[in-house]
């Protein structure tokens, strides 16, 4: 199959959103953009389309998709939200929509088991990306994870949509670099004899600070490895195919002779920069602008692809600081590192 990759500039925005919308209605899945990382979409309530995700990404059946919305009504068919939660719910859609932040809700009947793996709950969040609301205005509720193959690293770019998923799919839209480079913030929002919490099931760019103002935020619950009750807790997610690790606070990095290594640094200077340690094969630098955060997280996977490509043996990353985004992108370091 050839892929076609369309770029959605200003002049053929709608004319492309339209093309992505026959498409789906076909029963097709294509790449779209979204604020996070690019998502590989199907109608959710086609469940065809959808087993088509699952097939393309070589993903487990057992890990469920997240939906994407295009105005706050869809919300209503896919998921029931419960009387005590419906006013906390409605707070935290209208901070954070269209944005980063995916809420796990009781399932409307209506939706494929096929999406939600067969939870009683989907995961629904409204994307900030201008042609992902469009797209889901226009056709009804997207079911869209990462467009990668599964346990790779996420596309921030069509390119690296491309990359990943070139010719198995008919489209791709490129929507320019992903603004934020990380996958949205999981919340399940539950009901307590104390009142409200929040459930983080994965950091993401909306940070447990801003969280907390809304109400308690608390820890998964422990999965035993069989079960995958609060799944995206997979730990071999979001991992390069040449090895990675990850230099913790105070840990040593030594290098043996004859091995070829990349480095990861957050800022390629300071007291915890290993740029000294070794004569490094390759070497990719979070910051190297102003030395934000934020600026480190639109560029992880990048920087984790372009490592991978460099044909090194191992990679070695930096410890990054865990505030604010920081704990999302330790969170998908230490995955990586997990999983060889
Ligand atoms: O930013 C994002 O969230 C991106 C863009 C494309 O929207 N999507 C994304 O999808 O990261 P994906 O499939 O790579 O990760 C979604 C994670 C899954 O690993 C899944 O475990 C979790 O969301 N999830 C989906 N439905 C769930 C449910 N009912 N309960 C708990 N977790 C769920
Ligand atoms: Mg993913």
């Amino acid at each position: 199959m050839d892929t076609k990759l369309v770029v959605a500039d200003f002049e053929d925005w709608r004319e492309t959103v339209a093309e992505a919308v026959v498409l789906l209605k076909a029963g097709e899945i294509v790449g779209l953009p979204t604020e996070t990382v690019y998502g590989l979409a199907a109608d959710a309530f086609n469940a065809e389309a959808v087993a088509k995700v699952f097939e393309v990404k070589e993903r487990p059946s057992f890990d469920p998709l997240i939906v994407h919305v295009g105005v706050r009504a869809q919300v209503e068919t896919l998921a029931q939200i419960p009387e005590d939660l419906k006013e906390l719910v409605r707070d935290m859609m209208e901070e954070f929509w269209p944005g980063p932040l995916t809420f796990v809700l009781p399932k409307h009947s209506e939706v494929p088991d096929l999406v939600t793996s067969g939870l009683s709950t989907v995961a629904v969040r409204m994307s900030a990306h201008e042609v992902m609301r469009a797209v889901a205005k226009e056709l009804g509720p997207i079911a869209a994870p990462s467009a990668n193959r599964f346990g790779k690293i996420s596309p921030t770019s069509a390119a690296a949509v491309m990359e990943e998923l070139g010719g198995k799919i008919p489209l791709v839209i490129d929507g320019g670099a992903c603004r934020d480079g990380l996958e949205s913030t999981i919340i399940a929002p539950e009901m307590t004899e104390k009142g409200p919490v929040l459930r983080l099931l994965r950091p993401g760019p909306i940070s447990k600070e801003e969280l907390r103002k809304f109400a308690k935020v608390i820890k998964p619950k422990r999965t035993k490895s069989d079960h995958i009750e609060a799944p995206g807790q997979v730990e071999s997610h979001y991992a390069p195919t040449t090895p990675l690790v990850l230099i913790e606070k105070g840990e040593q990095f030594e290098a043996e002779p004859g091995k070829k290594y990349g480095l990861l640094s957050y800022k390629g200077e300071g007291a915890t920069s290993l740029i000294e340690a070794t004569d490094w094969a390759a070497t990719e630098i979070l910051t190297p602008g102003k030395g934000k955060l934020s600026e480190g997280a639109v560029r992880l996977f990048y920087c984790l692809r372009k490592l991978d490509a460099a044909g090194v043996d191992l990679i070695v990353a930096e410890p990054i600081s865990e505030t604010g985004i920081g704990v999302a992108m330790m969170d998908r370091l230490r995955r990586a590192a997990a999983a060889h």
